[in-house]
């Protein structure tokens, strides 16, 4: 039976910390919480929003309808044969929680996005990525309904259009699907994925020279805790920004003027620029708004430093936007989803 609350703040629900409330809340733990909740009057006649961890979201303002939160859980074996197992995790489960079951297991292919924050079922929202690895590079399947008729829809890779940062969920499929559950399919053969430069060095001060799965994502582990704010400590929603691509002509004219700009060749012949480096260029690091600040170890993440609320975050962002565009002509696009 599902036990739809009124008037509820978002604030432990949302990793900025921020204060939200919402007019109805709700948590389904079971695809027939859903399907029963796609029946009442509160879900019928409001706007709503899903979530999982709060982990990508700024709320600049209350939410006028009703807010589900996903808590599905478990997870089962697909299929396997002696190289390659699908492994399905309901939507509700911690991410993290889900890469070290695999870990433990010895099954290669999530080790590189270990401790993101956030559940299973967001996952492919984004298509969420961390040290040369995104969920494309070992997504099976997923399964979601349809948020209006409850009717369930299986997608393959190919139906997501997976980019970086990107999918149909984002774009064309906006607020259509609660997605239910997720699929990987990993290796039992130990193929692990060091190029990361970060990754190597990491090894080599733990003095590891052949890795397991869980040394690596140890040294991913490190790595982040270094440079990234722990949410239980520091509101924030990890990178605010995606990292900009720009055109080749663009790139030369801006390498003529900034001989150290950080940026990767793409294969399309385009050039990634690390958006981190561009803010800090700009004087950034650190810089204070209304108790919204850029984060003094990682400019691309943007913390709740004081108290601050969800729509002073959105001015530094503009702030921080204008600053990038004046220096160097580039757009800054948000990652994290606005409300
Ligand atoms: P939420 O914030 O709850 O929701 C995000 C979006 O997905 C919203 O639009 C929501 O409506 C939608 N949504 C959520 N669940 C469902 C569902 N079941 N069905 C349909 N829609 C749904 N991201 C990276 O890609 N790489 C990183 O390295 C990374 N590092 C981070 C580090 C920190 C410290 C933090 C705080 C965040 C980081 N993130 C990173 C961002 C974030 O953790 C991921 O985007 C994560 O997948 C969000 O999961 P969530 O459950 O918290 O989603
Ligand atoms: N840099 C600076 N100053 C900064 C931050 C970064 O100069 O303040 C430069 C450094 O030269 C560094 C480069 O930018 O070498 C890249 O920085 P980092 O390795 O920290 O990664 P990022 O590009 O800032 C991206 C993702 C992260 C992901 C890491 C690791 C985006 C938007 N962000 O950050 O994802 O964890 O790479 O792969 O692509 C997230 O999406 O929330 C997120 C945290």
């Amino acid at each position: 039976m599902v036990k739809i609350l009124e008037n509820i703040n978002l604030k432990p629900h949302n990793t900025f910390g921020l204060d939200a409330f919402c007019d109805y809340f709700v948590e389904i733990n079971s695809i027939d919480d859903f399907l029963e909740l796609l029946k009442t009057e509160v879900y019928k006649k409001n706007q709503k929003l899903i979530i999982g961890g709060g982990s990508n979201i700024l709320f600049t303002q209350n939410f006028s309808g009703l807010v589900v939160k996903n808590n599905l859980k478990g997870i089962t074996v697909v299929t396997e044969d002696d190289d390659k197992i699908i492994v399905k995790a309901a939507a509700g489960e911690s991410w993290h929680e889900f890469v070290l079951w695999c870990i433990e297991r010895n099954y290669c292919g999530l080790e590189n996005l270990s401790l993101i924050p956030g559940c299973v079922g967001a996952s492919p929202m984004q298509n969420i990525g961390a040290y040369g690895v995104e969920i494309k590079d070992v997504f099976f399947e997923l399964e979601a309904l349809n948020i209006n008729t409850g009717e369930k829809r299986v997608f393959k890779k190919e139906d997501c259009e997976f980019g970086y940062r990107e999918s149909v969920f984002k774009t064309k499929y906006k607020n259509h699907y609660l997605i239910t559950s997720v699929s990987f399919i990993l290796s039992k053969k130990i193929t692990l994925n060091t190029s990361y430069g970060a990754i190597n060095s990491e090894l080599e001060a733990m003095k590891i020279s052949t890795p397991t799965v869980k040394d690596v994502s140890n040294a991913v582990i490190a790595i982040r805790q270094s440079k990234l704010p722990n949410p239980k400590e520091t509101g924030n929603a990890g990178s605010f920004f995606k990292n900009p691509e720009i055109s080749k002509i663009k790139h030369s004219e801006l390498k003529n003027i900034f001989q150290d700009l950080v940026s990767y060749s793409l294969p399309n012949g385009n050039f990634k620029l690390a958006a981190g480096w561009l803010i800090e260029q700009c004087g950034l690091k650190g810089y204070e708004y209304n108790g919204a600040a850029v984060h003094s170890k990682q400019a691309l993440v943007l913390i709740n430093k004081n108290n601050c609320g969800g729509k002073d975050v959105l001015d530094l962002s503009d702030y921080v936007m204008q600053k990038v565009f004046d220096k160097f002509g580039v757009t800054l696009e948000r990652e994290v989803n606005i409300i």
